[in-house]
């Protein structure tokens, strides 16, 4: 827990950072990142992008799987998760374009879509390290309330908390919001990754914080609630978050 959401963010990027060097990715073992979108991991991205143009870490040798994605916009929609991660991340550092991996919003076979990615995150064997946002209701990735442990990459409805949440970048307007996602399901996260980073910040996330610790392990009524079963997690927090 941090003061501050800067002091948070600094933290966990350092972390990254350090990580990935002390793993030391080669063409032929690299090292495979698990990424969110939100306001929450947009300082952990800036510090990385810094830190890259420094010359203290390199994403040459670095595969990344973003969580999710809106069902039906365009990678060049502007609140596309492809857009937002291209715009906040990966057009500043220097990975090669083949190492990104994001589901297509725009698929128009969606189960051979989602088989597609689950079977390219198990291609590479273990998600090294896999960084998450929370939903202010305990939601991780897109998945929702009622989410199964088993769950696999897949179409997901958002609830209508997420639809109301994620307006302030529709205009605040819930009609814009996307009703359909495709997202990693919990197994595919937990099951897959030898290390899960959560960075968690403001009061609006201290009731989801509290469940997602405190909460009965595994309630499907709070998907981020099964991080209680992983061997290895790691919450950041500022100490607005960490008021529950
Ligand atoms: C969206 C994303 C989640 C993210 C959540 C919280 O719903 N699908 O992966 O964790 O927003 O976002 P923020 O950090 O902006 O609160």
């Amino acid at each position: 827990t941090f003061s501050s959401s800067d002091d948070a963010s600094n933290y966990l990027a350092e972390y990254i950072i350090k990580k990935i060097n002390d793993f030391q990715p080669t063409p032929t073992k690299p090292f495979i990142l698990g990424l969110p979108t939100g306001s929450s991991p947009e300082g952990i991205y800036a510090r990385l992008i810094t830190a890259n143009k420094q010359g203290r870490i390199t994403f040459k040798n670095v595969i990344t799987f973003n969580m999710d994605e809106y069902l039906g916009l365009p990678p060049t929609d502007l609140q596309s998760y492809h857009y937002f991660m291209f715009n906040k991340f990966f057009n500043h550092i220097d990975i090669p374009r083949q190492n990104i991996n994001i589901l297509n919003g725009l698929t128009t076979n969606v189960d051979q879509e989602c088989a597609n990615y689950e079977a390219k995150i198990k291609k590479y064997g273990r998600i090294n390290l896999f960084l998450g946002g929370l939903g202010p209701e305990g939601h991780l990735a897109f998945n929702e309330k009622g989410s199964t442990r088993q769950s696999k990459t897949r179409k997901v409805s958002l609830v209508d908390s997420t639809i109301k949440a994620n307006s302030r970048f529709f205009d605040n307007d819930c009609e814009k919001v996307p009703k359909f996602a495709l997202s990693v399901g919990i197994s595919t996260i937990i099951d897959n990754s030898d290390e899960i980073c959560l960075i968690v910040l403001g009061e609006n996330k201290n009731f989801a914080l509290n469940k997602t610790i405190n909460g009965k392990s595994s309630d499907e009524n709070y998907p981020s609630s099964y991080l209680q079963d992983h061997h290895n997690v790691l919450i950041v927090c500022d100490n607005a978050a960490a008021g529950l």
